[in-house]
């Protein structure tokens, strides 16, 4: 209970606080039994051959089970970065990167991100199913009652130099929500922490901006729809209350159900990894967001502005750029560009496109984002005629142009990371529920090939 009044800040007599105390989501077990094959693969090897079984997936993707491949012949696998490495069994995200099709338990992305809201799209990926009317009003009224953070976090931001990067800002405050809300893992204080994972992680992003900028944090607002109670806890100060532009929350939320999920990423294999140990859901969502923070990953959104932005205050060129990008001896990538699992086109780079052009229609050309748009179309037409992006299948990914966006929104550069972050937690959560409750969960603990010294004496000197 105690932590209920913490979390809320509000009254125990509170009417409010009925939110809190509904029975626990009806989280769906979401692994089902793997569809068995007759066929298996041969190996051969030492002069016997070994039969190893497959497994087949909903989509026909097959693959080779190794589990009893070190104790029926020695060896183990060698991948390094996981390229060609199935870690789990998983229902939620379907990927084909070869076609450019994105699949939430099922739906087309395009479809979703035309249809849904973020929060809709949450309770898709954490459930199962898309929400009822009800059910997602119920969700969205839990997720709106508990977006307030202790008040303790008030001391915890202000002890962080006043210059720190918002995104290690956000990963060591969600990790700290473990130390206010410490009760044992069970199914009713589980669905409780996902509520309020989903409904604080916005205020801790605003926060940790409003920390970097040296302006006190602003309280959410429970009137308010998740997307336009950031945008006002980013942009409101003391001063002057912001005045929301529904065209920008309604972008905002079309970014977050774009980044919601994509299976078996850096940080969501981070998270499972974490998670395997049976580690509490609020550090596996820190070091998940520790994961997306890198420019290989989720870093790159930020990583795509400052290049645009550095090609707009150079030479303007965009050819120049992208023979920079091909030069082995130059550290300049082609940032946004490129992906480990698309190898035709990212369908979540097409949808952003096309929004970006309404969007900056919308704003106007003299906006600043505007030039920075032309710049990226300019790169990617240059890019996708080049036979070096063209023989490596490499095309504009996710973070090529939401960047453009968030600028056009207003949201600062250094943000764009955390904005990832946020609309990645549904997906994390999905992703560790789902590993929880699968019945071939193992704490994950990969193998190496030594090639170190072999065993020397210690020579006393
Ligand atoms: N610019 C220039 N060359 C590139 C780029 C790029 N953006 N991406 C890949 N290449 C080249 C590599 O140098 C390599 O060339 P080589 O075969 O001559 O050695 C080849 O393409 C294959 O690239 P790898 O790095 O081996 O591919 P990998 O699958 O390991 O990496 C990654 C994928 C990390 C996304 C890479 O394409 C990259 O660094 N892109 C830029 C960063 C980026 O946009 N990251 C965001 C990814 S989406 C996300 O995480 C949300």
């Amino acid at each position: 209970m105690e932590c209920l009044e913490r979390d809320q800040g509000l009254p125990l007599n509170s009417p409010d606080r009925a939110v809190v105390s509904s029975s626990p989501l009806q989280i769906m077990s979401t692994v089902r039994t793997v569809p068995t094959t007759q066929e298996t693969a041969e190996l051969s090897y030492g002069g016997k051959t070994f039969q190893l079984p497959l497994i087949v997936g909903s989509e026909g993707e097959k693959a080779v089970d190794i589990g009893k491949l070190r104790s029926q012949t020695g060896l183990i696998t060698f991948d390094p970065g996981f390229g060609n490495t199935g870690a789990c069994k998983s229902a939620i995200t379907f990927i084909d990167g070869e076609a450019g099709i994105l699949r939430y338990r099922g739906y087309p992305i395009e479809e979703l991100a035309q249809h849904s809201s973020f929060l809709e799209v949450a309770w898709l990926l954490i459930h199962g199913e898309l929400p009822a009317k009800a059910q997602l009003e119920g969700f969205a009224k839990e997720v709106t009652y508990h977006t307030m953070l202790h008040e303790n976090f008030v001391r915890f931001f202000g002890a962080l130099p006043k210059d720190a990067h918002p995104m290690p800002v956000c990963a060591a405050a969600v990790g700290a929500l473990a130390t206010f809300y410490q009760e044992a893992e069970n199914e009713e204080t589980i669905h409780k922490n996902v509520i309020r994972l989903i409904a604080k992680m916005p205020t801790i992003a605003a926060s940790s901006y409003k920390h970097f900028v040296g302006q006190p944090s602003v309280y959410p607002r429970n009137d308010l729809s998740y997307c336009a109670n950031f945008l006002r806890m980013m942009f409101s100060n003391p001063c002057e209350e912001f005045q929301l532009d529904p065209l920008h929350a309604k972008a905002l939320d079309l970014l977050l159900i774009l980044h919601a999920d994509h299976e078996q990423n850096c940080s969501t294999s981070t998270v499972r990894m974490v998670g395997s140990s049976q580690a509490n859901l609020f550090a596996c969502m820190s070091s998940g967001i520790s994961a997306l923070w890198g420019p290989l990953h989720g870093g790159a959104n930020q990583m795509v502005i400052e290049m645009l932005e550095a090609i707009a205050q150079g030479d303007g060129s965009a050819e120049r750029f992208v023979q920079r990008a091909k030069d082995k001896n130059d550290t300049a990538r082609l940032m946004g560009f490129g992906h480990r699992v698309y190898k035709s086109h990212d369908p979540r780079a097409v949808i952003l496109k096309r929004y970006c052009s309404e969007i900056l229609d919308r704003i106007g050309p003299s906006h600043p984002s505007a030039r920075l748009f032309d710049i990226a179309r300019k790169l990617e037409e240059i890019a996708l005629k080049d036979e070096y992006f063209v023989s490596r299948k490499l095309y504009p990914n996710v973070d090529f142009y939401s960047g453009v966006i968030y600028k056009a929104l207003g949201i600062p550069t250094n943000m764009f990371t955390v904005m990832f972050a946020i609309g990645r937690l549904p997906g994390w959560v999905a992703q560790w529920l789902e590993m929880r409750r699968d019945p071939d969960f193992r704490i994950g603990r990969p193998r190496q090939v030594y090639v170190g010294a072999t065993m020397r004496p210690v020579t006393p000197q």
